[in-house]
């Protein structure tokens, strides 16, 4: 089946998207895009394949599978239109600017039965993937996760690479790093601690726009004990663009990613140490999964096989959830936060 893709927003996460869908060949047919910047929407359709439409609906009509890449604030009725039409979604993180939204849409998209995903793309990076795979194949040797050290910075994202204002904008982010950034960390930790039954945060705004956090540090605790501290830092250092480091304590087990895609990953799995980066780390996280690094590939092959994608809007809710609680915690001057 070749799977007719539309996008709306045409900015840099689009182009990401598209240069990835290269990949699949001719499994893929590029229709039209909008943007309301038509400059961008004409350089993207020229780079890739299909026209600039002037109307949402025409290329709702015309597409199998849309990618919703505008900014956060727009997401949501784009996400609800497409769904109502019976077409697959995938949305880009975070979902919406707050719980409530973010609720309320994926309710929708399940009720729709659509097939859905997120932009929660470092669920596919080999790194966090190989570290996952391991946990769950060496459970035993290396015991359960005790503690998780988490810390990225990058620079605020209205400059270099992203120059985007909206990003520093609250009606159109919804919030700062923690939100417009770190919603793949609280996915992360999730993902590799296990569930979580209580948040507290602290957030700081050293730059001094309204409603958008430059600094936050969370704290989440799991129903066994366990506990991770995430930092989240938006400063001005062009050349640090964004850098994720990583620790995960087991009983018997300790891992540090410090490439959060390709790697190294460092280890000691009961005593049994290495290291692993780059196309020997991207083999043995295909090794013990059997996923593709690829999300944009995956999300289009799931629609062509009728299949659920991964990770799907329900997958995201629970990071909006973690997100959200540390937001609560840090308004209430950073008390425990239960969450529901
Ligand atoms: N998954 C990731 O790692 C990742 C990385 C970067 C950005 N993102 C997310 O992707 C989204 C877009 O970010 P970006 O960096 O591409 O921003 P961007 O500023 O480069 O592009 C956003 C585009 O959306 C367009 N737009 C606004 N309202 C629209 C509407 N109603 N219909 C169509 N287009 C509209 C804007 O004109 C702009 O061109 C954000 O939610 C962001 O958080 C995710």
């Amino acid at each position: 089946m070749v799977v007719r893709v539309g996008f709306l927003g045409a900015g840099l996460i689009a182009h990401h998207h598209a240069r990835s869908l290269a990949r699949a060949g001719d499994r893929v047919r590029f229709v039209d895009c909008f943007d309301p910047d038509r400059d961008r929407a004409e350089g993207f359709a020229a780079a890739y394949g299909g026209g600039v439409a002037t109307l949402v609906d025409e290329i709702i009509d015309a597409a199998d599978a849309v990618f919703v890449c505008t900014w956060t604030a727009a997401h949501t009725p784009l996400v609800r239109a497409v769904a109502d039409a019976g077409r697959a979604v995938f949305c880009e993180k975070p979902l919406a600017v707050n719980l409530a939204e973010a609720t309320t849409m994926v309710e929708h998209v399940l009720r729709s039965g659509v097939i859905n995903q997120v932009g929660l793309v470092l669920r596919r990076s080999p790194a966090f993937r190989w570290v996952a795979g391991t946990l769950a194949r060496s459970g035993a040797e290396v015991g359960p996760v005790m503690s998780i050290v988490f810390r990225d910075d990058q620079y605020i994202p209205n400059q270099g690479l992203y120059d985007s204002t909206w990003r520093v904008e609250v009606a159109k982010g919804g919030s700062g790093t923690l939100l417009e950034h770190s919603i793949h960390d609280l996915d992360l930790i999730r993902w590799l601690m296990g569930p979580v039954e209580s948040v507290s945060g602290r957030t700081a705004n050293f730059h001094g726009y309204d409603g958008i956090e430059d600094l936050a540090h969370v704290q989440l605790n799991g129903p066994s004990g366990a506990t991770a501290s995430l930092i989240s830092i938006w400063h001005d250092l062009l050349q640090r663009p964004s850098q994720r480091r990583v620790e995960v304590f087991c009983r018997r087990g300790y891992f540090h990613i410090e490439g959060d895609w390709h790697g190294p990953v460092s280890y000691d799995i009961g005593g049994r140490t290495g290291s692993l980066a780059g196309e020997a780390l991207t083999a043995a996280a295909a090794e013990l999964d059997g996923e593709t690094d690829n999300p944009s590939v995956a999300f289009i092959d799931a629609v062509a096989a009728g299949r659920p994608a991964h990770p799907d809007f329900s997958v995201a809710l629970e990071a909006h959830r973690l997100c959200d609680a540390a937001y609560r915690s840090a308004a209430a001057g950073g008390c425990p936060i239960d969450v529901d």
